[in-house]
């Protein structure tokens, strides 16, 4: 006899089976994720939302080998901080989040979703990569990943987090995204595990030590946050949104602010030493200078010589960039360059004016530098100052010497507003090293050459070292009192708000990758 269907029996039946794919996991498996320091991918989803903001997506999806309800991964959409994201967090208690056909399905459906109505893409992973059960399926799955993140990239914001095993090729969807947040002890990235290590090259090395947080933070330049645990992450990713446009058709978003915009700062004043030679703490500028607690750092420990990070002023979300005297002298490296060109680039794809406070001796001389290629790699922060088309705003503290002057925001490379403080020494490069090259005869027939050596740098000193010469020929727009220097700058980025530059039509350029 068959039975009879009502709408009352199908509506139950439908909470039946939504209960039963919210609770897949089976109570070990929790147990397990919990005793290592890791949340399961609802409860992660619930902390990064807003409140009762959660819709989820094919939460009955299932694999031809998993027949598993959701198939390890919970997808869909909901608000941070009220801007609507889309979502993805692996569910490393089902089949240890590993990647089948399904799975991949359901990603590519939020990486679609989100480029058609132009949202933050936010991947919370935590997978033992593909699932070796589903074959090519599995790579099928991750290519298609792969291709949507690239067609993603400078289109809507993607920001990764690694909150466990990311390994293989797995690890190039967080790659090709914008930011990736690691989570300290609990997280690990590496194309080949310590065990292939050990059995290719005979050497000994750790999860933590290959593709840990701090090695992916500090050495690799891979990561840009290393997170003290998942709640630190998951409130750090809210707070990233917070500076960011949800697509690159939108202006980044504008707060109110409770900070004066003419706030003038004594203490800017006396923070740089009478002697050039003395570091100081370009943070501590920074800081002093943009709306206050706003300065929120990335990639703080990689190649600290630079400093880079989203803040406000006036409300106004910019990408933030700054030589730091206090490592290296503030020279340009290799490291320092990738890392300002790839901010530099997001920042302009995505809006987002760049103010940059420069000072800079030149570029890091040695072997290593140049064997390993400084040329090219510098030539991509270069590269990406000339193509930027945003709003550019740049504040000469103190050195701008050389190849890095025309480097950073330079006015030969359309930047807008250019100042300098009256402690700013723009030159070809310091005094020691021009008296030298220039005055090497007078040295050699001088009777005192310590004592000529001293005369001559006090004349470069006198004669070019200074801003002067700039402002004369209109490479900087003004010397400033360094204590305005917020309220000028505010005053450009209002003044700046309507800019329109051009780039000449073409499929796309060549950076020297
Ligand atoms: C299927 C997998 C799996 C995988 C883990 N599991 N990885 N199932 N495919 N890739 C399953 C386990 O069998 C286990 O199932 C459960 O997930 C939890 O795994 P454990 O090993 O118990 O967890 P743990 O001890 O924490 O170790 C985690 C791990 C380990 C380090 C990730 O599972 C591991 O090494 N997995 C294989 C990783 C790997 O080599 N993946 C392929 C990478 S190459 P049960 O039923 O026992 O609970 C790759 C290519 C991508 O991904 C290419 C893209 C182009």
């Amino acid at each position: 006899m068959a039975i009879k269907r009502t709408t009352e029996s199908r509506i139950k039946e439908l909470a039946i089976k939504r209960g039963e794919a919210l609770n897949v996991s089976t109570e070990k498996a929790v147990e397990k994720q919990h005793a290592k320091g890791k949340l399961t991918a609802r409860e992660r989803l619930d902390i990064l939302l807003d409140e009762n903001t959660f819709q989820e997506l094919d939460t009955f999806a299932q694999s031809p080998t998993s027949k598993i309800q959701g198939d390890g991964v919970v997808t869909g959409f909901g608000n941070v901080e009220g801007k609507r994201v889309c979502v993805f967090a692996q569910d490393f208690t089902i089949m240890g989040g590993s990647l089948g056909l399904s799975h991949a399905a359901k990603i590519c459906k939020v990486l679609d979703f989100a480029m058609k109505v132009g949202c933050p893409v936010i991947g919370l992973n935590d997978s033992g990569g593909a699932r070796i059960q589903e074959g090519v399926m599995s790579l099928a799955g991750y290519a298609d990943i792969f291709l949507r993140n690239t067609m993603a990239s400078g289109v809507i914001p993607q920001i990764a987090a690694i909150m466990g095993p990311c390994a293989g090729g797995a690890v190039y969807s967080p790659a090709l995204m914008d930011f990736i947040f690691m989570v300290r002890d609990t997280s690990f990235m590496f194309l080949t595990g310590p065990d292939v290590i050990k059995a290719v090259l005979n050497e000994d090395v750790t999860f933590e030590e290959l593709g840990g947080a701090l090695t992916h933070n500090q050495t690799s330049g891979v990561a840009h946050f290393a997170a003290k645990n998942e709640m630190d992450g998951i409130h750090q990713i809210r707070r990233l949104i917070t500076y960011l446009p949800s697509n690159n058709m939108e202006n980044p978003p504008r707060i109110k602010c409770d900070d004066d915009p003419n706030r003038k700062e004594d203490e800017l004043a006396t923070i740089i030493p009478d002697d050039p030679n003395k570091p100081y703490d370009m943070k501590k500028i920074i800081s002093l200078v943009v709306d206050r607690d706003s300065f929120f750092e990335v990639m703080a420990l990689y190649s600290p010589n630079i400093v880079i990070g989203f803040a406000r002023l006036n409300g106004i979300t910019v990408g933030m960039i700054a030589n730091q005297p206090k490592e290296l002298a503030g020279c340009l490296d290799i490291n320092s360059s990738v890392k300002g060109a790839r901010f530099v680039r997001f920042c302009d794809a995505f809006n987002i004016p760049i103010v940059t406070f420069e000072d800079v001796p030149g570029f890091l001389p040695g072997t290593n530098q140049e064997w390993g290629g400084v040329i090219r790699h510098g030539a991509k922060l270069l590269y990406s100052y000339c193509e930027a088309t945003v709003p550019k705003i740049l504040v000469i503290t103190r050195k701008s010497y050389g190849g890095a002057y025309c480097v950073m925001s330079s006015k030969h490379i359309r930047s807008d507003y250019n100042v300098a403080w009256p402690t700013a020494e723009i030159a070809v490069m310091g005094a020691q090293g021009a008296v030298n090259i220039i005055h090497r005869k007078e040295l050699n027939q001088a009777k005192d050459v310590e004592k000529k050596r001293q005369e001559l740098i006090d004349h470069y000193n006198e004669e070019l070292m200074h801003p002067y010469i700039a402002a004369e020929r209109g490479y900087i727009d003004d010397v400033i009192d360094p204590r305005s220097t917020r309220p000028k700058i505010i005053a450009a980025l209002e003044m700046l708000k309507g800019k329109v530059d051009l780039r000449p039509k073409r499929k796309h350029g060549n950076i020297p990758l």
